[in-house]
């Protein structure tokens, strides 16, 4: 395990960057290339280790894939291209790559075998193999195809209408590429509208989708075409350097060619709403996706409540949420947010925790914490649980902290953003 020093209370945060690639975006690209027909070209793809399992997953079922950093190119032969892998597929840390792949494989006749770390072994995986099987899959596992590892043998496939009991990309992913291999025609209904990459993303590879508010269907038998796609910058990247620009004090940072997805951008709304120096600039929309450049100066925050149906646009920034939290005026309520449980570790727990060891006063709930500020912070020893996010939201609150600080288990973030401690050191006005 890894322990990296980190830098505390420094004099600021200046500049410009261009954060990687977004994680949800990188990994369809690669799986839509890998089963569409002809060759797709990927601009801007996060060479995170999430994205990195996606690839090699499908390079072990015969997909060509060939990847120069942020370029990929993948010799799409259509899904029934893909051959049956003769080693396991690893999916890393990542519950994206098993919970599409599962979709995708329900309807492929040959036998997988699916493995992760041991964050991926205990994340749910019924919610997908569940729905999956009532299509006509046969996927095994652990627990009754609760956890990894799994296995699937896929199925002849019946479009279903599914009611998902949760608002999960992940979910609604799955099913609806199972859908493109099924008889007839498969929707799904969610809660509250989770993001849409997929449905759009699916649409830029010719397949038709159908929207009303938050039912997705698609018709079984349709092809994909092969894409070029330029992956927008993260905004689940970007927002830890949007709460860094807004709490460190002498701040001011301009982050370029952020994905600016509706159905992501409720940390922004958070930021408004607490009171942020926040400004976008050049807007504009790219292969269906809109993008723009986001200035972030240092703010006087004010404690607000999040709840409802704005918890799926924000739901992997809730770690630096709480952070921003600590030094916003008065209380914060996070609520309706009990799916941090079933994140990478369950984050109630781990930023109660590791926050907690710098001073942040913190009461976790059932669906989600209490968060009194303002706090001031001070240097700790704290983990990442192995948890990227985690790792991250630490880093940034040792840009206030007072007192040495240093962070075990450093490298989980490579999972999702290998630059981050690169950018950090460019933005940062030392003492
Ligand atoms: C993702 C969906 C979300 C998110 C995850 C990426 C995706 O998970 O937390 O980081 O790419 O579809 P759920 O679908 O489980 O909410």
């Amino acid at each position: 395990m890894q322990q990296r020093t980190l830098l505390t209370n420094i004099n600021g945060l200046q500049g410009e960057i261009a954060v990687p690639g977004d994680k949800s975006v990188s990994h369809r690209a690669v799986m839509f290339g890998a089963i569409a027909d002809g060759k797709t070209t990927i601009h801007n793809f996060l060479p995170g280790e999430d994205c990195l399992s996606t690839i090699d997953c499908f390079q072990k079922m015969g997909v060509s894939i060939v990847q120069k950093g942020e370029y990929v190119e993948v010799e799409g032969k259509g899904i029934s291209g893909l051959e049956e892998p003769s080693e396991i597929l690893n999916v890393g840390n990542s519950g994206t790559t098993t919970r599409l792949i599962l979709g995708i494989l329900s309807g492929i006749p040959f036998h997988t075998c699916l493995i992760g770390d041991d964050s991926i072994a205990k994340r749910p995986m019924g919610r997908v193999t569940v729905p999956l099987r009532s299509m006509g899959a046969k996927i095994d596992g652990r627990q009754d195809g609760q956890y990894t590892p799994l296995s699937t043998r896929g199925g002849a496939l019946k479009g279903i209408h599914y009611h998902s009991p949760v608002a999960s990309a992940q979910v609604k992913s799955a099913i609806l590429l199972a859908g493109l291999s099924a008889e007839g025609k498969t929707t799904v209904t969610e809660p509250e509208k989770s993001r849409d990459h997929t449905e759009r993303m699916l649409q830029a590879f010719g397949v038709q989708v159908d929207v009303d508010g938050n039912t997705v269907s698609i018709e079984g038998g349709q092809q994909l075409k092969s894409a070029t796609i330029h992956v927008p910058g993260d905004i689940s990247s970007a927002a830890f350097f949007l709460v860094a620009g807004a709490i460190v004090p002498n701040s001011r940072i301009e982050l370029k060619n952020v994905g600016l997805n509706p159905t992501r951008t409720g940390i922004i709304d958070v930021l408004k709403e607490m009171g942020a120096n926040l400004e976008i600039k050049n807007e504009q929309i790219r292969n269906g996706e809109p993008v723009g450049d986001l200035v972030i100066s240092t703010s006087q925050l004010k404690g607000i409540e999040i709840s409802g149906d704005i918890i799926p646009r924000l739901i992997d920034e809730i770690p630096v949420i709480a952070l921003l939290a600590t030094q916003a005026e008065g209380k914060t309520i996070i609520k309706d947010a009990a799916e941090l449980k079933v994140k990478e570790t369950n984050r109630i727990d781990t930023v109660a925790t590791e926050l907690e060891k710098m001073g942040a006063r913190i009461t976790p709930t059932e669906d989600g914490m209490i968060i009194e500020g303002r706090s001031s912070l001070h240097g700790a020893v704290v983990h990442s649980h192995g948890d990227h996010r985690i790792g991250m939201m630490l880093a940034v609150a040792a840009c206030i902290a007072k007192g040495d600080m240093s962070l075990q288990n450093e490298q989980a973030i490579a999972v999702s953003y290998p630059s981050f401690f690169e950018h950090m050191e460019n933005l940062t006005i030392k003492k």
